[in-house]
């Protein structure tokens, strides 16, 4: 049975435990709302570890002051089924004063230069503070061997990569790929703000990094021509309004001019479908 545990002194004395007994312990850091998604990264940390520690904590920091914390879905009768299924031994819930027992404004932050400013950093000041202090949070208390981010949010587990490596962080970070819906929508738990007319028009993300993928196999070396593709198949779909399209360096996320031999490079999508902002990734080489 996955066991829930709500404070930082169960968490220490159940990790502890499985360390003394040599156990790999391995993190999925989640928000809840849980889906076929997250389930893979349950998954893939069951197959690698021996404690398997799932984290769910709607994290006030990482949201702007006008995004969705609020209303951001909290569903942890069906996420505790889920880990269950999954394979998870531990599911940590803490509460925010358990995180913040002094106050967002009082808290100590970690900050992640250059990776987080821009593309989602840049239409979500503070996000990848917010995200980069909980996550560090998280791995002081549970104190990982392995930790689980999805492909999905592909700025965040480079943001993610670039902390552990900053800091020394005794912690190896894997990236499991992207779960998508039959008809190629990325899994998120903000798909369930769409409305069906919405639903439909989401896949226009995926439809887009697909012709800029077929593109680059075709041959397109110009990155320009390719951020034309994806902006211009978002644009033909009414109901989606871009944010950003952009075609980056897969390790730096620095924008590229061309497409070159031996330099991996991933197109990353940020679009609002009436209210519900999405986001998604393809690599476009390799
Ligand atoms: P959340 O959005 O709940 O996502 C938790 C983890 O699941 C992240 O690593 C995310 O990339 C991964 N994930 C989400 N959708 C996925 C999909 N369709 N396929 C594969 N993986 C997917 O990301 C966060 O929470 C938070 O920022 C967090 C890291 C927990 C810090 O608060």
């Amino acid at each position: 049975m996955a066991k829930l545990i709500g404070t930082v002194a169960e968490l220490r004395e159940a990790v502890g435990r499985a360390k003394k007994a040599g156990r790999v312990v391995g993190l999925v850091p989640t928000m809840g709302a849980l889906h076929e998604g997250h389930a893979r990264l349950i998954e893939r940390c069951r197959d690698e570890c021996g404690l398997v520690v799932v984290s769910i904590f709607v994290n006030p920091t990482q949201f702007g002051p006008n995004e969705d914390f609020e209303r951001y879905p909290r569903t942890l009768d069906a996420d505790m089924a889920r880990c269950e299924a999954a394979g998870a031994d531990l599911v940590f819930v803490p509460d925010v004063a358990t995180m913040y027992p002094r106050g967002k404004d009082e808290a100590t932050y970690v900050e992640v230069p250059g990776l987080s400013s821009v593309l989602e950093g840049a239409s979500r000041p503070g996000h990848f503070r917010g995200v980069a202090t909980v996550v560090l949070k998280l791995f002081a208390l549970s104190q990982p061997d392995l930790a689980f981010f999805g492909a999905k949010d592909y700025q965040q587990q480079l943001v993610i990569r670039r902390m552990v490596d900053d800091l020394n962080l005794p912690v190896t970070v894997r990236t499991v790929e992207t779960v998508r819906e039959a008809d190629g929508l990325a899994m998120s738990s903000r798909n369930r703000y769409l409305d069906p007319a919405e639903r439909k028009a989401a896949t226009v993300l995926h439809r887009a990094l697909v012709a800029a993928r077929d593109a680059v196999a075709a041959g397109e070396r110009d990155a320009n021509r390719v951020r034309q593709i994806l902006t211009a198949t978002i644009e033909s779909e009414g109901k989606a309004v871009l944010d950003y399209a952009e075609v980056a360096d897969a390790e730096t996320l620095e924008p590229l001019g061309a497409l070159t031999p031996g330099r991996h490079a991933v197109g990353l999508l940020a679009v609002r479908v009436g209210g519900t902002r999405l986001i998604d990734n393809a690599l476009l080489t390799g």
